[in-house]
């Protein structure tokens, strides 16, 4: 095997605010990837930073009467240990504010300009008379120019969904200080992107036919390029927090460029501290180097952040005649209980309310078992995670240790045996080999297929030892060989898992480690079992999960409970996930109270309901709440749906052929008697207090509900 060398980067998180469960996904997407590198033998550098620059933490440090050093620097602690409590090991997370980020932006910038890629020309945009500055987008609000709805974005409608420049709201107002905004005219400085459209054609070519590039992004790409390629204002009037533009007075590069020069910041700090071993000085400039020396660059984001490293990125890197991106890696969103994250639900979970309450791993591996290497947004449905982390982690994962443990110190010394018989071995080298498929796939960045992989395996050791049934062979003064065989093999399925679940749960696969006795580095060392070696006591390594903890961190959570939480502990708003982020760090986080009473319309229309026809209905065996549906939903097909209504409808056969309205875009849930794919309504309290919602004649299955 070569050996690769890659440095790998998270996106930066804003400094505006706490890391939330959303971003997790990403810290643990990219810290699962590095881990399992590690393991296969490459060399890899993890680096990641806070995104500290831009108008939301200039105000917010203002409203705190703190600098925004004082504000940048808080935040950074809070980040770095929810991080390194979430057991993401970055070699080196620093601060996009740093002198290093500054020379290296600087570089780039005099590389564009002298390569003629940057033109000025005046701008006009909203200037708020009373706290003189211009105003972001998000930082206007007023009546919707289309639906006349009050207290409207600048940017966008939240009732009707138009979209518009904050030039066209009726009655505009500033949210910094209530003042009526006036145009205001001033010089902006653009990078010309279009200088570098077939140079971005070419890559993203290259990168496709190289695995580097999803396909969902490439033709996200496409379409950009078909709508032409813009010129990128950079430039924002002062007051600003940010690096001052050179050559300028009061003008300051947009948060979007200095921010993912960032990446090559940390790793330059990295490189230059000394801190890591095999690392110095000399391998940043071997890493950036045009021709990359084949070394790899490769980027974890989420969807809402392509455009800016896809485009814009790649294109800065190479005017400065740098090296450009070896895979940009893109995941979806995470959402709770099928729905946005929110604050009124207690679904707005912040990385330190989750830790206070809920071991890291367990979030850990619950979301490897849902990642993929595609957009798919993922769903954390609360009870699927407490009966996944109890039933996999605890039931068949550590419950092998526990069950057999403890014999090997009563009978054998705490010895696992010298030699195993040729049956056990073959059986050890089966399954050994299964897994290895697993290092692909951590790979391919198909989590949830290595984790399933891993999972079949714990099922067929399982099933071993409740074969052997080592408390049996205990009892047996004759059968103490067999018993030692028995919980060598059973010790040793429980070693493999172990290190093929160590990328994902680090912190019980180190516990699980010391008691083994031993720490395993290297997925090839799964190869060989570990014989004859003296184990530890078993102390529980994972407990399994009781509900009120996550009812707990729910209540915590809620919005209604911390009524005067510190602004700097309020997340950013919830971005759109489909749309390309534009206002990056340019959202007013301060202005308007959060409303928990109601929604707005694209809340509701985020439900697809739908009428459907009862093609069959009948109960499910073993469960007494359940009735099985199967469905005539028209254009989408039939669908099978399991409804706890079970006490009201005794006879399900009568509910064949009438319809009911059922959400068809639930993320399908498995359950122990199938998939249920949606959720059909009913009114009432429950039991046998349910009635299902019916529909007038006429209407058609498939028919959406509006
Ligand atoms: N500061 C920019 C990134 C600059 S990179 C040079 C930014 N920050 S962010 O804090 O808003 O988001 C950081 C990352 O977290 C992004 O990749 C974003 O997609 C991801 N996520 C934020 N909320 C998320 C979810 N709810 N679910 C999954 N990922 C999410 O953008
Ligand atoms: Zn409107």
């Amino acid at each position: 095997m070569t050996t690769r060398e890659i440095l790998v980067t998270c996106a930066l998180p804003y400094a505006n605010g706490p890391i939330h469960i959303g971003h997790i996904v990403e810290h643990v997407q990219g810290d699962v990837w590095v881990r399992a590198m590690r393991m296969a033998g490459h060399t890899v550098h993890f680096v990641c930073a806070d995104d500290a620059h831009g108008t939301s933490i200039m105000l917010r440090a203002e409203r705190e009467g703190i600098t925004p050093q004082q504000l940048i620097d808080g935040v950074w602690r809070q980040h770095t240990a929810d991080l390194r409590d979430f057991r993401v090991a970055y070699d080196h997370y620093s601060s996009t504010d740093s002198a290093t980020n500054r020379e290296l932006t600087y570089g780039i910038w005099r590389a564009l300009e002298a390569g003629g890629h940057v033109e000025s020309r005046p701008v006009k945009q909203l200037y708020d008379p009373v706290r003189e500055m211009f105003l972001p987008d998000r930082f206007v609000k007023g009546e919707c120019p289309v639906c006349h709805s009050k207290d409207q974005y600048g940017d966008a409608c939240e009732v009707c969904g138009s979209t518009y420049t904050p030039m066209d709201l009726i009655e505009p107002y500033s949210v910094v200080s209530g003042a009526r905004p006036v145009e205001k005219e001033s010089l902006h400085f653009f990078v010309r992107l279009a200088d570098f459209g077939e140079l971005l054609k070419a890559w993203l070519e290259e990168r496709r036919a190289a695995g580097g590039l999803q396909s969902e992004v490439v033709n996200k790409l496409q379409e950009w390029f078909d709508a032409g390629l813009r010129s990128w204002d950079v430039s924002r009037d002062a007051p600003y927090f940010g690096f001052e533009i050179p050559g300028q007075t009061g003008k300051y590069f947009y948060v979007w460029v200095d921010a993912p020069v960032g990446y090559l910041a940390a790793f330059k700090e990295l490189c230059e501290g000394g801190s890591k071993a095999g690392l110095g000085a000399g391998d940043y400039a071997r890493f950036i180097h045009a021709d990359a020396n084949g070394t790899e660059l490769i980027h974890f984001i989420g969807k809402d952040i392509i455009y800016f490293h896809t485009l814009f990125w790649p294109a800065m890197l190479h005017g400065a005649g740098l090296r450009m991106p070896t895979a940009v890696n893109v995941h979806g969103f995470l959402t709770v209980d099928g729905a946005k994250m929110s604050k009124s639900r207690g679904t707005f979970i912040n990385a330190r309310t989750w830790l206070d309450h809920l071991d890291a791993d367990y979030l850990r591996y619950y979301l490897a078992s849902m990642l993929g290497p595609t957009l798919a947004d993922i769903d954390l449905d609360l009870k699927a995670f407490e009966e996944r982390v109890n039933s996999h982690l605890v039931g068949k994962w550590v419950n092998i240790a526990s069950r057999c443990a403890g014999f090997v110190h009563r009978f054998f010394d705490g010895r696992l045996a010298a030699t195993l018989p040729e049956a056990e071995h073959a059986r050890y080298a089966a399954a050994a080999e299964k897994l290895s498929v697993c290092a692909a796939l951590f790979e391919a960045r198909d989590y949830a297929a290595a984790v399933r992989a891993i999972i079949e395996i714990a099922d067929e050791a399982n099933a071993y030892v409740a074969d052997k049934a080592p408390w049996l062979l205990a009892k047996d003064e004759g059968k103490r060989d067999e018993l030692h065989i028995v919980c060598t093999l059973a010790l040793n399925y429980f070693r493999l898992l172990t290190i093929w679940l160590s990328p994902v749960v680090p912190g019980i696969a180190s516990r699980a480690f010391d008691f083994l006795g031993s720490p395993v580095s290297r997925f090839e060392d799964a190869l060989d079992p570990l014989l004859g070696a003296r184990i530890n006591a078993f102390t529980p390594l994972a407990t399994r999960i009781e509900p009120k903890k996550i009812e707990a961190m729910i209540e915590a959570s809620k919005d209604s409970l911390q009524p005067n939480a510190a602004p700097t502990a309020s997340p950013a708003p919830a971005k759109p996930a489909t749309q390309a982020k534009t206002a990056m760090n340019e959202s007013a986080t301060t202005a308007t109270p959060a409303t928990t009473a109601t929604i707005a319309i694209d809340d509701f229309a985020r439900l697809d309901l739908r009428i459907g026809k009862v093609l069959g209905c009948e109960h499910v065996e073993g469960s007494d709440k359940l009735l099985r549906f199967e469905l005539d939903a028209g254009e989408l097909g039939t669908r099978q749906i399991f409804s706890g209504i079970k006490a009201a409808y005794a006879e399900p056969g009568k509910l064949v052929g009438r319809h009911v309205v059922f959400i068809a875009n639930l993320a399908p849930r498995k359950m122990r008697f199938g998939v249920s794919e949606g959720m059909i309504l009913s009114a009432g309290s429950g039991g046998a207090d349910l009635f299902l919602l019916d529909v007038d004649a006429g209407a058609q299955p498939g028919m959406p509900v509006k």
